[in-house]
């Protein structure tokens, strides 16, 4: 069975591509993984995936792309013959194609930067979350914080509020703000095969802990 992971944010630039990257990346070490750029003409993951590819052909790692949500719908059907898991990049601001990628994964996150902008633009997203109620029970979308500084006040409130403004749960696992990560995304690779313990830590104990939620999802 295939399971999907939707990577959602009205905003931009707030490590949708870095999410998406990293985690099919550490999927693809496991199991024929499939990532889905949404976000054209940017195409994030797209560009990542032909510099990946540039130096060795990805193993297990396909990608494609998909410019509207019927285009994204035909695609992971077929991509969902042969792939274990599927991950999508999507596009910021788009409602219509924000739902379709809700309504279709097993689990949807949403990266949140601790800033109160951030918090303010997932409000916007809390009304297509709800739109996707309505078409699908069990709706699982969860924040997951990026760019994190664990120790500061600002980052302590931020996740309150953003605990009680959104009522979304979060992911236990936490990205920090880290060059690894942006270089890494430069060249291709995940933050695990970038030299930086701390980001190699996170982007595993990330893949570990989404693999965790969708195996609870298929008992
Ligand atoms: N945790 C992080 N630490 C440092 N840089 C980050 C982090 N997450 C994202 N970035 C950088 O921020 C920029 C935007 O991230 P990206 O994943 O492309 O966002 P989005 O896909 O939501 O637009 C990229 O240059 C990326 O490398
Ligand atoms: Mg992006």
């Amino acid at each position: 069975m295939t399971q999907i992971v939707g990577i959602i944010q009205v905003k931009g630039g707030v490590g949708r591509s870095t999410i998406a990257t990293n985690l099919a990346a550490a999927f693809s070490l496991a199991k024929p993984t499939a990532l889905i750029d949404c976000d054209l003409p940017q195409g994030t993951s797209a560009s990542w995936y032909a510099v990946r590819k540039s130096e060795a052909p990805p193993t297990n790692l396909t990608l494609a792309t998909a410019r509207d949500y019927r285009e994204l719908i035909a695609t992971a059907k077929e991509l969902s013959r042969d792939h274990r898991y599927i991950v999508i990049d999507a596009p910021p601001r788009i409602a219509e194609m924000t739902r379709a990628i809700i309504v279709m994964s097993s689990l949807c996150l949403v990266p949140l930067g601790a800033s109160a902008a951030e918090i303010w633009s997932t409000a916007d997203l809390l009304r297509t979350i709800e739109a996707a109620r309505a078409y699908r029970a069990g709706i699982d979308v969860r924040i997951v914080w990026n760019r994190f500084r664990a120790r500061t006040r600002e980052a302590a409130d931020l996740s309150e509020a953003a605990r009680k403004e959104l009522g979304l749960s979060e992911l236990a696992t936490r990205l920090g703000y880290r060059v690894a990560y942006s270089e890494a995304l430069a060249r291709g690779l995940s933050a695990d095969e970038w030299l930086d313990r701390t980001a190699h830590a996170e982007v595993r104990a990330l893949a570990e802990e989404v693999r965790e939620i969708l195996k609870e999802k298929v008992r």
